[in-house]
């Protein structure tokens, strides 16, 4: 069997590897890819967003399965080109992949079909001057959005309205690109994040194991926000009584919206959620696995990925059982120095051949030349381990970060710390 992942994250080497683990006899190819997909797999030197060229390659390679790791892509629309090319691919289409390419949209969705979810006001380019306006009517702290997708840097939390104004100008001047012409203005949720990924097969919802997300660049949630610093799963705040909760109040009701909305669904939801004592509500959809989530969740998987990955994409999920190790993971992601604001990149990694054969490594930030590991600037690697309990496969994982070396590489300590 040929397949071609999209992407050349944490998230794209941990998909490539679970498939791996259920189907050694699988030919894989990564496009882009990464260092560590170079050394296992086949990398194909093509852009996320080449779309043509991605699909000309699946169609010359005999390419059976295609995965789509990043967003850019799916909103880009391709899912839809492999889909009129005859290719089988497994992601959202480009009418469905408009939950994360506008906030507005999914606001506009999430209030329709009465899922919890803050308050807001959209506002176009032209309504600048209501949208000043109209920051002060919210309190303090106040949330502003870009519109579209701008990397992850679109949101701003500000703590005083003469920072949410500024935000507000910024945002219509284009400093996100073409993520400014609308934003949105939200209401500041307090309590505790969490992410739920969903497999979805156009009719059913079905969960993964639950996850938590480190998105400060530094220990105790200090630092700026980045990707993602580490994570573990399950994450403790999605109670069985929560998940029933979420069940009833977001799950059915987002797919009797598709339904009334004739949205074909099909791929992965990602669901970011806020909990605090009254129960959860949505801050945002994603169309995609999530990174570094998905290197916890991944690697805890006991049911064949390519099964799963097929039964979304003919609508037969209701006849797999997703099957979960009952150990926690731990994932820790090393960074090159300066991440999030500036990368180092072109840095010897030294000590990834001394870790223990049971450590899940993945690659991100890292290349292959002349047969050594490098640097590629951003999050390098993570790393994750199982272990009997949360702290024992915490300690593990900070055991093996301490063999791996690289000149200015910088992790959080603090990953899978309940404090
Ligand atoms: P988003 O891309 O919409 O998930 O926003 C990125 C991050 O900003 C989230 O993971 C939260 O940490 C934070 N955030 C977004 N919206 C809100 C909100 N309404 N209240 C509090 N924090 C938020
Ligand atoms: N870790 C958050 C995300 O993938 O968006």
């Amino acid at each position: 069997m040929n397949i071609l992942i999209v992407g050349n994250g944490g998230r794209e080497s941990a998909i490539a590897d679970t498939i791996k683990r259920f189907r050694p006899e699988a030919n894989l190819f990564v496009a882009p890819g990464n260092g560590g997909t170079a050394t296992k797999y086949t990398n194909v030197d093509i852009a996320v967003n080449e779309i043509k060229k991605l699909v000309n390659f699946a169609k010359d390679n005999a390419i059976d399965l295609t995965v789509i790791g990043p967003e850019e892509p799916l909103v880009l629309g391709i899912v839809d080109a492999f889909q009129e090319a005859q290719l089988n691919v497994f992601g959202p289409n480009k009418a469905c992949s408009t939950f994360e390419g506008s906030k507005d949209f999914t606001k506009i969705f999430l209030t329709k079909y009465d899922i919890p979810t803050a308050k807001y006001l959209t506002f176009t380019k032209e309504e600048e001057a209501k949208a000043l306006e109209a920051v002060r009517t919210f309190s303090l702290p106040v949330v502003v959005k870009a519109d579209g997708l701008a990397a992850g840097k679109g949101v701003i939390i500000a703590q005083s309205y003469e920072e949410g104004e500024t935000a507000i100008r910024e945002i219509f001047s284009n400093k996100f690109k073409g993520a400014g012409d609308k934003l949105v203005i939200e209401e500041f949720l307090n309590g505790i994040e969490a992410s739920l990924l969903c497999f979805v097969d156009g009719k059913s919802i079905v969960p993964l194991a639950t996850a938590r997300d480190y998105k400060r660049a530094l220990d105790h949630d200090g630092g700026l926000n980045t990707g993602g610093m580490g994570g573990f799963s399950p994450n403790p705040i999605i109670t069985d009584k929560v998940m029933i909760q979420i069940e009833k109040e977001i799950l059915e009701p987002i797919i009797q919206g598709f339904k009334a909305e004739e949205l074909d669904y099909r791929g992965i939801l990602f669901i970011g959620l806020m909990i605090d004592e009254k129960g959860p509500k949505v801050l945002e959809f994603n169309v995609r696995f999530g990174d570094p989530e998905t290197q916890s969740i991944l690697s805890r998987l006991e049911t064949d990925l390519v099964d799963i990955f097929h039964a979304c994409m003919s609508g037969t999920l209701g006849q797999i059982e997703l099957k979960w190790s009952s150990k926690p993971s731990v994932t820790v992601v090393l960074a090159s120095r300066g991440y999030p604001e500036t990368s180092e990149k072109d840095v010897v990694i030294n000590g990834l051949d001394t870790l223990e054969a049971d450590t899940y490594l993945y690659h991100a930030g890292s290349k292959l030349v002349d047969e050594q590991i490098l640097t590629n600037g951003g999050r390098v690697l993570a790393v994750t381990r199982l272990g009997d309990t949360l702290e024992q496969a915490r300690n593990a994982v900070y055991k093996e970060v301490m063999k791996i070396h690289f000149a200015g590489m910088q992790y959080r300590t603090d990953i899978g710390k309940i404090e």
